[in-house]
């Protein structure tokens, strides 16, 4: 029997409870993995309250997406990965536990210089923050780029590494505590995303310009100022809904903002393909190798304690990435 934090139902977290879960043995093209750390993400709170809509997930369910640990069993017909194995996995439900079956095929296989922790930190976050600077918008040297929740667990990464592609970076936090991660992650300034005009302020700092690319994860409340930040051409990325779904919009805004471009990408889209999923990771472990990132732990927590990290994560009191131990 293992341990694991399941729900009863949607809701608080007054639903996670604490369960003994009967694992079997891995059946093929599986493996049993015992995890050593796991990582916590905005997705879980989702998981855990969403009754309709994208996020809404059958219960009980296990929850947590992401997490690092070791090959314990091999099932039949898996001959990439051996027993002991160093391995981590994102996007693949069911984190929240102490060992878990899951398929070869959504495994990445860790590097010495990485730890578990560190992978546990930055396999969702670190992979968000490498299609975004790559694949949606290409962020090269000299541009100017706008980084919302800068201070949060991919904000802090987005920065980091749009800084080390030459970007000047300007991040926004919602609150004066939040300034010193924001900048201690890169940012060339710091905005309040939440007081006064951060638009205006952003036409300032940018000599009326605007900037290259927004990267919005809070959606409701910033959508309309984050367009107004742009240049002309410039593009819009939309990855992230903190405060609540964008409302559905009139396209001819697109071209009002300046021939603006919009994207609204999921992470789902680029895990599907395990040669594009490791492709994506090696990116990221790459950059934590070159020192263009560095993976920070804000947060520690058991994995017994889960209820109280996702009151701090939903209240907004925590910064950069945290990490659950089973
Ligand atoms: N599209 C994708 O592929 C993808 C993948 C991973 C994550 N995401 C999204 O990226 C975002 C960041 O994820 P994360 O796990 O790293 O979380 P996080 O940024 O560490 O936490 C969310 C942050 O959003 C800000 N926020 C603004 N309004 C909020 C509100 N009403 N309620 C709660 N938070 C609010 C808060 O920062 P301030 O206090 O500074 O405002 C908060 O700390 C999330 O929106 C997540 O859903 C998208």
């Amino acid at each position: 029997m293992i341990r694991a934090i399941q729900t009863s139902g949607p809701g608080g977290v007054e639903v996670l409870k604490s369960v003994s879960i009967e694992l079997g043995a891995p059946d093929s093209g599986e493996v049993l993995l015992r995890q050593t750390a796991i990582g916590v993400n905005l997705i879980d709170v989702y998981h855990r309250t969403a009754t309709q809509g994208q996020y809404a997930i059958e219960h009980p369910a296990v929850l947590g997406v992401e997490a690092a640990g070791v090959i314990e069993e091999i099932g039949p017909d898996v001959s990439d990965f051996a027993i002991g194995d160093r391995v981590a996995y994102c996007m693949v439900r069911g984190a929240y536990a102490q060992k878990r079956l899951i398929s070869a095929s959504q495994l990445i296989r860790l590097p010495e210089f990485v730890s578990d922790q560190q992978a546990a930190a930055c396999m969702v976050k670190g992979i968000t923050a490498n299609y975004l600077l790559h694949r949606i918008h290409a962020v090269s040297h000299g541009e100017t780029v706008l980084v919302h929740a800068a201070a949060g667990g991919v904000g802090q990464i987005l920065c980091q590494w749009a800084r080390h592609l030459g970007a000047t970076v300007i991040g926004t936090v919602g609150s004066p505590a939040k300034i010193p991660a924001a900048q201690a992650a890169g940012c060339d300034h710091v905005l309040l995303h939440n007081q006064g005009d951060f638009a205006a302020e952003v036409r300032a700092l940018t000599s009326g310009r605007g900037v290259d690319v927004v990267y919005d994860s809070i959606g409701k409340d910033t959508f309309e100022g984050s367009l107004d930040c742009l240049r002309p051409l410039g593009m819009m990325v939309c990855y992230g809904q903190a405060s609540g779904a964008v409302p559905p919009l009139d396209i001819s805004l697109l071209a009002a903002k300046g021939s603006v471009f919009l994207a609204k990408p999921t992470l789902a889209t680029f895990v599907r393909d395990p040669d594009e999923l490791r492709a994506l990771a090696d990116g990221v472990f790459q950059a934590v190798k070159a020192g263009a990132i560095r993976i920070d732990i804000g947060h520690r927590a058991s994995l017994d304690d889960v209820a109280a990290v996702h009151t701090a994560l939903e209240s907004r009191k925590l910064a950069g990435a945290t990490v659950l131990t089973p």
